[in-house]
């Protein structure tokens, strides 16, 4: 960062610090061909069965034959293993187990999205199966800016780009089907699978396929904006780690009456005496409590005191979340849902509960390996996208929100 260049005594260096995620119109082929054995990979009873039967048709109509296996949000790594097999050599693999709904069955804060994209993953690795690996979402990015962005398909781009760092030989890409998936959409998808020009990260929408790009992006033209100023009671969860202390401090700074911070441990958290210190020292009140953020009726409860006590909150800052190192193929659905929990679950809650009030600021501390991927993080990367996805459907929905 320039933060750790300059410390570094390091020029920071020249040119654009500023990025933002673009779409770009691609070149497809008017009759794209496919050509071996596809397998198409949906979920049972999902509600994805006509966008199952439009997609085998649309592969099998541009030349590849396809065969089909439907998989259950119960399924288990050995047992996909065993099945992949005897679908002989493949020339690709199409997952929709993204548009499966619900959670996992038996870890309530998974999406079955997520688990069924990584348990394919590692299945494929596991029966030594090349053939490149492509997962279709619905509404996991904002291409044309006229989506409904879902968070829990946005951590699919999210994992996905880490199966891109982490096994670029098995890896086709990531494709964000339209909500109408016409004649020329199918087209696209087809010639997207084609993957003849190494686009791995596309959005299909008329009237053609969209890439991503990560662009420089502007210095913003206005004059900035006076300073940012907090005002009365300001809830910071995983306030007393490590950059949870330092935005409790921060808000203090800028005048935060009041601070409710909150993490597994409470007050029990190393630093928490000298945190609460501080804080006081700048003249701000604060409250640390142990909560659980993942759990929401732990988190109704501290929402519940808070009222009872006559305070509102004005701003949400969401820090909490663990980080993850652990490769894919290594990656239990049980770690999975532990590494995510606290930034998807508790992200999901506090945006639920706090819908009707009017906040100056929801915050969500994201991180850049949602947007690039970083090998051996995926749980955390899912977890970022899935935080850049709220945010970017909370702003749609009208309401505040910075990732
Ligand atoms: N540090 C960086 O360089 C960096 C870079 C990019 C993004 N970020 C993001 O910034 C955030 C904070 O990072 P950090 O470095 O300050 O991490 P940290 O020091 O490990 O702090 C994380 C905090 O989250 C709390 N927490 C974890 N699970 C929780 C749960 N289920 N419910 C409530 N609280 C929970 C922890 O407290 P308890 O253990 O007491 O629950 C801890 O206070 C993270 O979301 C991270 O992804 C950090």
């Amino acid at each position: 960062t320039p933060a750790a260049w300059r410390r570094r005594g390091a020029a920071v260096p020249a040119g654009p610090q500023r990025y933002r995620i673009a779409w770009e119109p691609l070149t497809v082929p008017a009759e794209p061909r496919l050509s071996g054995r596809w397998l198409l990979v949906t979920p049972d009873g999902s509600g994805a069965e006509d966008t199952a039967l439009a997609c085998e048709q649309a592969v099998a109509g541009h030349g590849a034959d396809v065969l089909v296996i439907r998989v259950g949000n119960a399924v288990e790594r050995a047992e996909l293993a065993t099945l992949l097999p005897e679908f002989g050599v493949l020339a690709g693999v199409l997952s929709l187990l993204s548009l499966a709904e619900g959670s996992h069955p038996g870890l309530r804060t998974l999406d079955a999205c997520l688990t069924g994209t990584l348990l394919l993953l590692q299945a494929l690795g596991d029966s030594g199966i090349d053939a490149p690996l492509w997962c279709a979402t619905r509404g996991a990015v904002a291409a044309d800016g006229t989506e409904e962005i879902r968070p829990e398909q946005a951590q699919v781009w999210g994992l996905g780009r880490v199966a891109a760092l982490e096994h670029p030989m098995r890896w086709g890409g990531l494709v964000d089907l339209p909500d109408r998936l016409d004649g020329p959409a199918l087209d696209g998808l087809c010639a997207v699978l084609a993957g003849r020009d190494g686009e791995d990260q596309v959005a299909v929408r008329a009237p053609v396929p969209l890439g991503r790009r990560l662009v420089p992006a502007p210095e913003p033209a206005a004059p900035a904006p006076a300073p940012w100023t907090a005002h009365g009671t300001v809830l910071v969860t995983g306030g007393t780690g490590g950059l949870g202390a330092q935005v409790a401090r921060w808000l203090a700074e800028r005048g935060a009456e009041h601070l409710v911070l909150l993490g597994r441990r409470g007050p029990e958290a190393p630093g928490a005496d000298e945190l609460t210190g501080a804080l006081a020292a700048l003249g701000t009140r604060s409250t640390l409590l142990a909560c659980d953020v993942a759990d929401r009726a732990a988190l109704e409860r501290v929402l519940e005191r808070l009222r009872d006590a006559g305070e509102t909150v004005r701003g949400v800052v969401h820090t909490a979340g663990l980080t993850s190192d652990t490769a894919l193929m290594d990656c239990t659905p049980a770690e999975l849902a532990r590494r995510t929990a606290a930034k998807t679950r508790g992200a999901a809650h506090l945006d639920a509960l706090f819908e009707d009030c009017p906040l100056d600021a929801f915050v969500l501390f994201s991180s850049i390996s949602g947007t690039w991927g970083s090998g051996g993080q995926g749980a955390y990367a899912a977890a970022n996208a899935y935080l850049d996805g709220l945010a970017a459907a909370r702003r749609r929905r009208g309401l505040t929100a910075t990732s």
